[in-house]
């Protein structure tokens, strides 16, 4: 198996990549290329970007100057608090795919829980879907009780939740709900902003197999079965998060890891941007 051929099927029907590129912080177009072009050349064909990164056009504009076609990648945007509500919500996910270029995006997230517009974002998701404007449709950053209160309403439920995930926030029983209820989980800073990879258990870990601490966790996320979306701007990193493909973590390395949890977060708390209707 490499990054290219692994792939998770979602509950709807279609796939995606286990393994992604994030794209949050790459805003200048010259940086957007490469990175893009070293990503697709090692293999990753999810690329992640949102309404809120502000790089959906130079997302687009990357894709075309590569001559990347359309069918050989998978492309998530989310939709951002302030574009929430049924109208909006619409209206934005046009605009989305003005600015990338496509016709379609293969997954469309609502980026954070907000009460304001909780039901009737999701109303326009289910219309986009069927629009064809996107081809799955997942949440981000919801708890279980998110999507406990989604399931009270909707008629489709989401295919992913897209969340912070790493050794200090290893949400264990999300991920047990998640995968009872047909929702892939997927991690968003994999490596914790980059905060977990200096954790001397890892280091021991990654000395054993004479690999990096960042492969040991994305290693770590691959076997527990999770999506997960890396980002790095340096090429060598962005071949070696690829790079994990090899080796494989006993079961008391997967528990060593999973008993790093502090329940520390480096993003906003769900719950209370729930509550004021933007990430506070
Ligand atoms: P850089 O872009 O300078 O390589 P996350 O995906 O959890 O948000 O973490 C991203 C951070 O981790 C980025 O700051 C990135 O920095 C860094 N990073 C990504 N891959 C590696 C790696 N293999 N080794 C060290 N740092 C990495």
């Amino acid at each position: 198996m490499d990054i290219q051929s692994n792939m998770l099927t979602l509950a709807d029907g279609n796939q995606i990549p286990q393994e992604g590129f994030g794209l949050y912080k790459i805003t200048d177009q010259q940086t957007m290329d490469s990175s893009i072009k070293t990503a697709y050349e090692t293999g990753y064909r999810l690329f992640d970007t949102a309404q809120l990164y502000k790089n959906e056009t130079e997302v687009g504009q990357a894709f075309k100057d590569l001559n990347i076609s359309r069918e050989n990648i998978f492309v998530t945007t989310k939709v951002s608090e302030a574009n929430q509500g049924y109208q909006s919500t619409i209206d934005s996910v046009k605009e989305s795919l003005r600015k990338l270029q496509m016709d379609y995006v293969d997954l469309l997230l609502v980026h954070w829980p907000i009460q304001r517009a909780f039901f009737d974002t999701w109303r326009a998701f289910e219309e986009l879907k069927k629009m064809g404007l996107t081809k799955s449709i997942g949440v981000s950053n919801f708890q279980i009780i998110h999507l406990q209160y989604l399931a009270t309403k909707a008629n489709e439920m989401p295919v992913v939740d897209q969340v912070e995930l790493h050794p200090r926030l290893t949400q264990k029983p999300l991920l047990k709900y998640n995968q009872e209820h047909k929702i892939i989980s997927q991690a968003w800073s994999p490596l914790g902003r980059g905060t977990v990879l200096n954790i001397p258990e890892l280091k021991a870990i990654a000395d054993k197999y004479g690999k990096s601490t960042a492969q040991i966790i994305l290693r770590w996320h691959l076997q527990n079965g999770v999506s997960f979306i890396p980002k790095s701007v340096h090429p060598e990193r962005i071949k070696q998060n690829a790079d994990i493909y090899d080796f494989e973590l006993s079961p008391a390395e997967m528990k060593q890891i999973d008993n790093l949890n502090q329940y520390k977060r480096t993003g906003r708390e769900p719950e209370l941007t729930y509550e004021y209707n933007h990430q506070y």
